[in-house]
């Protein structure tokens, strides 16, 4: 898989990526993510400028179109993308089952927005899929991208060893994941419940399927819906 990110402050990206599983990964050869600078592209050979004043009036700057149009056709030039993501908080709001289904593309770009966003036409004519990460505003969308490269990344077949297991996850079947437990079975009094210990298998599994459903319906009734099952 590859994905390519476009964005006005790439540094933002470094770090994430250079680390534990996603590091891995990519040494594996199994993702390859490329960051690119927005400013590169800007015919302003000055300034670099990305941006500006918003038609009507409204405060805050808009990140004007040649720039992102100019960066997205020199990429699409080099290969076709199944997917040209822009992050913004009135996205499709991101989840397991989205992560699930990038994680089966072969080239992905994801645009980052900023300031008070992009021009609307990049989204008319350009954009496939418009994602949120959650029901907040950021300042820009580095982090967006740098959470859905991740949560795509620990999908892709051997970017995790076995116990590390993505088939376990919360939310992988609608559920919260069951409460897990290490060594030693007690401290300070505070024991291990009882069955973990048993050895019994078929046990242990109903009883992390009882703790998944009764977290699930404490804490987040709205998985267990119709809709979602
Ligand atoms: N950019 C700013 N806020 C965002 C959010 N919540 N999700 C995705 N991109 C964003």
């Amino acid at each position: 898989m590859r994905i390519d990110i476009l964005s006005v402050l790439p540094e933002l990206l470094e770090s994430p990526f250079s680390h534990s599983i996603i590091q891995r990964a990519i040494n594996k050869g199994l993702v390859e993510i490329h960051l690119h600078n927005i400013r590169d592209y800007s015919s302003d050979q000055r300034h670099h400028r990305v941006d500006d004043y918003a038609f009507g009036g409204n405060a805050g700057m808009v990140m004007q179109i040649e720039p992102i149009f100019n960066a997205i056709e020199a990429l699409t030039k080099e290969r076709q993308y199944d997917e040209i993501i822009y992050t913004s908080p009135d996205g499709e709001p991101f989840s397991q089952s989205i992560a699930n289904q990038l994680s089966l593309k072969g080239n992905v770009l994801i645009l980052c927005g900023h300031y008070k966003g992009i021009d609307q036409r990049i989204r008319d004519h350009l954009i496939t899929r418009e994602i949120s990460i959650g029901d907040y505003v950021l300042t820009g969308g580095e982090l967006a991208a740098a959470v859905m490269t991740d949560a795509i990344v620990r999908l892709l077949p051997g970017a995790m060893n076995d116990e590390q297991s993505a088939l376990t996850d919360s939310f992988q079947d609608h559920l919260l994941a069951p409460p897990v437990y290490t060594r030693p079975a007690e401290f300070n009094g505070w024991k291990v419940p009882e069955i973990l210990l048993s050895g019994h298998e078929k046990k242990i599994a109903e009883w992390q399927l009882q703790k998944a459903l009764e977290r699930t319906k404490k804490l987040r009734p709205d998985l267990l819906s119709d809709d979602n099952l």
